[in-house]
């Protein structure tokens, strides 16, 4: 069907109409920007594997508490910044360009006086020309100017929520870490208001690496984990979105591609875009699906696996094992001994390597429970060896 009529969304964070589940973590983050619109500040940590939904759970919220709970959000992207400079640079910088068409830009441009920056081709771009001395305040002084900030939004909102995502590159940082401390500690301890609620959003190793550098935030961070979808959630997401586009598709079609999403959202948009535009009418049956799902593989081997990882695979040899890993499509591990079984005498001949190297990439990791077995660090991975397994031919 006509790719641009797809209600898929591939590499974009859940448009609001199509947003699936998650109500408790909505309920929860929603509870703690609430509670900063009363002085109680808050700082969450949504964590969870690539792909999950955080950014888009955390998307959903800052719509919702912008709507109906008076809070100005403010969602700063900080993949590749390592630094607090860089990162609060970052962090004001969105705050000037997500409100240009809000009553309250102008006071913030004014809060920034001569440091605010026209650039980009039509000057519609803002930039903040913070020097050395200018971070040096706003890294000791960020509390005071977050109060100073919100004086100005007074009149018209009540609390700032700051989602703070992809800090994975700031987890290796003591000075993020002790900066993330001394914030709450200082809102808490201040006689004045500051109607704050942050937001950090990474992997989990992330958030367990800064409790490492600052053992402090394991008592300041809520933390709030991203599960897969449950079946039920991955198939109201498929008939929403089949529905949305006016397409037909039949039970066994669903309970298909439900197998191959594994509750992995971004999965589910690759796989959903990928049959919509293999199937030859909108009437979906299996066979669509069949022919989706290899579409699929392709795109998302290139796309979403590690590049050292996905070189690795494309011999010959190794794609036909890694189509072979996985027996069961229900299983996410799977045993050696069983493996070498389903493999050609040549196939054997390179498992140990085959298996040695993906180890080290980080594609499998030796299953503690099971003597010989191996699983999959990243639901990704497995699910991903899974789809390449539809429509391969036998060796
Ligand atoms: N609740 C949801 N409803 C519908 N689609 C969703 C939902 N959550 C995530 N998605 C979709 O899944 C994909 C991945 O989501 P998102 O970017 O939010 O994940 P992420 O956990 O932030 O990933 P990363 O770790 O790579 O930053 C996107 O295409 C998004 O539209
Ligand atoms: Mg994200």
């Amino acid at each position: 069907m006509n790719p641009e009529s797809s209600p898929f969304r591939p590499g974009q964070p859940a448009p609001i109409e199509f947003f699936v589940g998650r109500h408790a973590e909505i309920e929860r983050v929603r509870g703690m920007v609430r509670a900063s619109t009363r002085g109680r500040v808050g700082i969450g940590f949504v964590s969870g594997e690539r792909g999950i939904g955080k950014s888009s759970l955390a998307r959903f919220v800052r719509h919702l508490v912008e709507q109906e709970d008076d809070a100005v959000g403010c969602h700063v992207f900080l993949g590749g910044v390592q630094d607090l400079g860089q990162m609060l640079r970052r962090t004001f910088e969105r705050l000037l360009n997500e409100s240009t068409d809000r009553p309250w830009h102008q006071k913030l441009r004014d809060f920034f006086g001569d440091r605010v920056r026209k650039v980009g081709l039509f000057g519609v771009t803002l930039e903040l020309d913070l020097q050395g001395r200018d971070l040096a305040a706003i890294k000791h002084g960020f509390v005071s100017s977050v109060r100073r900030l919100l004086e100005h939004l007074a009149e018209h909102k009540r609390s700032l929520f700051l989602i703070l995502d992809d800090i994975n590159g700031l987890a290796g940082s003591d000075e993020f870490a002790n900066w993330l401390k001394s914030t709450v500690d200082e809102i808490a301890t201040s006689d004045e208001e500051t109607r704050l609620c942050i937001l950090v959003v990474g992997l989990e190793a992330r958030r367990q690496e800064l409790v490492k550098r600052q053992p402090s935030l394991a008592r300041v961070l809520d933390p709030i984990d991203i599960a897969p979808w449950s079946d039920d959630e991955v198939l109201d997401f498929y008939r929403g979105a089949f529905g949305e586009g006016n397409a037909e598709i039949s039970d066994a079609s669903l309970g298909m591609l439900s197998l191959y999403t594994g509750g992995l959202p971004v999965l589910a948009h690759e796989l959903g875009d990928a049959v919509w535009r293999t199937a030859r009418s909108s009437k979906i049956g299996p066979g669509d699906v069949a022919d989706g799902i290899v579409v699929a593989a392709g795109v998302i081997g290139s796309k979403l696996l590690e590049p050292g990882i996905f070189r690795a695979i494309t011999s010959q040899r190794y794609r036909s094992i890694c189509r072979k890993m996985i027996d069961d499509p229900h299983q996410m591990r799977f045993r050696r001994a069983q493996l070498r079984d389903r493999l050609t005498e040549q196939e054997r001949g390179v498992l140990d390597n085959f298996l040695r190297r993906m180890k080290k990439l980080g594609a499998i990791e030796t299953d503690p429970e099971v003597q010989g077995g191996y699983r999959f660090p990243n639901r990704l991975y497995g699910l991903y060896f899974r789809m390449s397994t539809v429509g391969a031919k036998e060796q």
